[in-house]
This record gives C-alpha cells, sequence and structure tokens, in this order.
C-alpha cells in the first residue's frame, strides 16, 4: 500500500495522505483485507475484466472516492458490475475498506494512491464509466494545474473508456466546474449532451450522496452535475 506524505516529482498528490489515528478494526483490515481488494498500477494491467470473480461486462472507476459512500452504494447496487476506486487519503481508504467488509462485496477492487496511475495502466477501452465527484478544487489561481481533469487527463481518460462511456462529474464551486467544462468543450473525446438545466441541476438516478455534497448542501450550496460521454 502506498502511504506516509512524501510527494515524488511529478505526483499528482498535493493533499493529505493521513489524518488521526484510525480504530483497531479499521487498522487491522488495511492488513488483511486490503491486500485482497487492492491493485498493482505500477504494471499494465492485461485484463482488467480478471481483476474480479465474475469477469463483469461493465468496469466502472471512481476517482478520490473519499470516505467511498458512493462507490460503495454504487457496487452494492450493481452487483454485477465491476467497481475500481482510488483515494490516496488512509482514513477515507480506510473506512471504504470497512463498508466493503460489513457490506461483503465482490465487486471491488480499491487503490489507495494517485488515481492516474491506475487509468494509465488500464487496456484501452475497459471502463463503461467513471466518477470525479467534488475534486479538490484549487480555487487559488497558482494552484489550478493541480486539478485532477487537465487535457492530459481528458486524453488519459479517453483512451481507458469505451465509446459511449459516461464521465460523471460533481462539483459545489462554481469557478471549477466552469472550468472543466472548459476542457472538455474542447476535447476532441467527450461531448457533453446537457439540453436542459435540469440536466446539470439533478444528480445521477439512484446516487448516492458524498460527505462533500452533504457539506456544500449544509452550507447552501448547489452542486452541479456534469455528464459527459466519450465519443
Ligand atoms: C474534496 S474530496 C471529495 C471526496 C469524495 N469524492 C466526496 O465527494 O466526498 C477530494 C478527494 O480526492 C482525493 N484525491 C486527490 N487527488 C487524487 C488523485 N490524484 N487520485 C485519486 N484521488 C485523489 C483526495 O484525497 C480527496 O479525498
Amino acid at each position: 500500500m502506498t502511504g506516509g506524505t512524501e510527494r515524488p516529482p511529478g505526483s499528482r498528490l498535493h493533499g493529505r495522505r493521513k489524518g488521526k489515528k484510525l480504530r483497531a478494526h479499521q487498522a487491522e483490515l488495511l492488513e488483511t483485507l486490503l491486500p485482497i481488494l487492492t491493485l498493482d498500477p505500477t504494471k499494465p494491467i492485461a485484463d482488467a475484466a480478471g481483476l474480479f470473480a465474475g469477469r463483469p461486462d461493465e468496469i466502472w472507476l471512481e476517482i478520490g472516492f473519499g470516505s467511498g459512500e458512493h462507490l460503495i452504494g454504487e457496487a452494492e447496487a450493481n452487483p454485477d458490475c465491476g467497481f475500481i476506486g482510488c483515494e490516496p487519503f488512509e482514513n477515507g481508504l480506510a473506512k471504504a475498506v470497512a463498508l466493503a467488509e460489513a457490506r461483503k462485496l465482490a465487486n471491488l477492487r480499491l487503490y489507495c494512491g494517485d488515481a492516474g496511475l491506475v487509468i494509465d495502466a488500464l487496456p484501452d477501452r475497459t471502463l463503461t464509466g467513471a466518477y470525479l465527484l467534488y475534486p479538490d478544487p484549487w480555487p487559488k489561481r497558482r494552484h489550478r494545474k493541480r486539478r485532477f481533469l487537465s487535457d492530459d487527463m481528458l486524453a488519459a481518460l479517453a483512451r481507458v473508456m469505451r465509446p459511449g462511456a459516461e464521465l460523471r462529474f460533481a462539483t459545489d464551486i462554481d469557478d471549477n466546474g466552469g472550468w472543466t467544462l472548459a476542457r472538455v468543450l474542447r476535447s476532441r473525446d467527450f461531448i457533453w449532451r446537457a439540453a436542459t438545466a435540469e440536466d446539470w441541476r439533478q444528480p445521477w438516478t439512484g446516487w448516492s450522496s458524498t460527505r462533500y455534497e452533504a457539506k456544500a448542501l449544509a452550507a447552501g450550496r448547489k452542486p452541479v452535475y456534469l455528464t459527459f460521454v466519450r465519443k
């Protein structure tokens, strides 16, 4: 498992990796269950369906799942699909592993680190969809280059997403919504299909809300939900 706070040159990880001390059971699960659930993105993944016992036809990726509320909710609601979740913050990862254990999920793979490494390791046209929910907004101008969905990252995602696959993006930060939309609209690989305001004001059907969404709503901020489709 990747841990610590050191950042190798060129790393996309800028936030904290560790928080308060883990509960004993969470720490134990990181030693026992995480090695079973984890994947290794340091080598190309030749057979993505083979990561899962049931060889699912559909595989979804969640980038920065936080404490895993959405990822675990989706995995539970869609047992025939495979879900890969990436999160470098160990405390969030530990909560997701505990939820996976409690719900006995067999369709989940987790990586404690940069989602970009997992994307680079996946074969072409693997994903049916990807989620980027409330990514770190990096509001200061000089930090915007840290935002996850750069032009290069969109191209990397385009390679691993199947034609018709959805990239679902949510944010409560106006500037981040517009910034992301500008990059998608100039990409040759994705289109934004929204026809009416309702298409981006409402979350997706069956949506499992996240911790950051709850914070945004409690603070009176209205999120946007953007669905981009791989051409
Ligand atoms: C603002 S939080 C949102 C968490 C969760 N999606 C939610 O809505 O509650 C952003 C998360 O992205 C994670 N993150 C940042 N850079 C990442 C990267 N390169 N790969 C994967 N996750 C990343 C952070 O650790 C953090 O947990």
